[in-house]
């Protein structure tokens, strides 16, 4: 059966008008924010939101801001057309694709300002204006839209700690949700730039996932005082399968400060193999 495409509004008044008509019939209204070059992880996104029984709008923006000089905004994949067909196969029936004079006017000079989750010491080393510029596209998507929920992919949980602790911090009134990694069948994450990895590169790529696998089982093994011993190890074993390490570290899972006996505790993982700079991360 052909599904409809989902709708596709590009400016603040048409997406204000599309929520405010789901709004009249009672409906909650959930975002699932994106930068296209949609894949499984995306989808599931769209549907755990349609598992909480909201309506769906889906953000499509390449964020420039989140981008340093040096990386991909340019070569990110753009891929309009398969994204919404990826859409409309799950009933996703909003799509907002705002142009960057939409969300960047003339004259714009208004940023957040993070501390916390988003200086954590993991990808904002890596990365130093990277959180500024997610958490003000963030914002503006959230005031823009107003949603009662959103929901991100645990892929980039550093990401969606900082998204929680601002939506709490700057009364936004949205329930920030995450939801699970997908991930290919040997364990690698599913992330739009898999793409780049050389046939090599893409064979050695899930010893990531198995190197953390290792290490978390060595944590729970051996509690907090096996944490150096095990990330030492999964270091080695990354570094041994032709990975430039950036990171592997085990966080408290909820602001991403040290590992502490009180809570739950997440490896992270930062790693560059060929040209593609891989991230992950599980429970421990
Ligand atoms: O995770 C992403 O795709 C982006 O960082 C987000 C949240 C859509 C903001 O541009």
């Amino acid at each position: 059966m052909t599904r409809p495409t989902p709708t596709v509004v590009r400016t603040v008044a048409d997406l204000r008008a599309a929520v405010s008509a789901f709004r009249a019939k009672g409906d909650t209204i959930a975002m699932v924010p994106t930068m296209g070059a949609l894949h499984a992880g995306h989808i599931s996104l769209v549907e755990a939101a349609k598992a909480a029984g909201a309506r769906v709008v889906v953000s499509i923006f390449v964020n420039p801001t989140q981008f340093a000089p040096t990386e991909d905004f340019s070569k990110y994949p753009r891929t309009f057309e398969a994204d919404l067909a990826k859409l409309a196969a799950v009933d996703a029936e909003l799509v907002y694709a705002p142009t960057v004079d939409v969300m960047y006017p003339r004259g714009f000079v208004t940023s957040v300002n993070l501390a916390g989750p988003a200086t954590a010491g993991l990808e904002d080393v890596a990365r130093p204006h990277h959180f500024g510029g997610v958490a003000t596209i963030v914002t503006k998507l959230f005031t823009q839209c107003r949603p009662d929920l959103a929901i991100f992919g645990e892929k980039d949980f550093q990401q969606l700690a900082v998204i929680r602790r601002m939506a709490v911090d700057l009364d936004l009134a949205v329930d920030v949700r995450g939801a699970p990694t997908i991930r290919e069948a040997d364990g690698l994450a599913m992330s739009s730039r898999n793409v780049y990895l050389t046939a090599a590169d893409r064979a050695k790529a899930p010893h990531l996932h198995a190197a953390m696998q290792t290490a978390a089982a060595a944590i729970r093994r051996g509690g907090l005082a096996a944490i150096e011993t095990a990330l030492a190890a999964g270091r080695a074993t990354i570094a041994a399968n032709g990975f430039a390490l950036d990171y592997l570290e085990c966080r408290a899972a909820d602001d991403l400060g040290a590992a502490r006996p009180d809570t739950a505790l997440r490896l992270l993982v930062a790693a560059r193999i060929g040209q593609v700079r891989l991230i992950d991360n599980i429970a421990v």
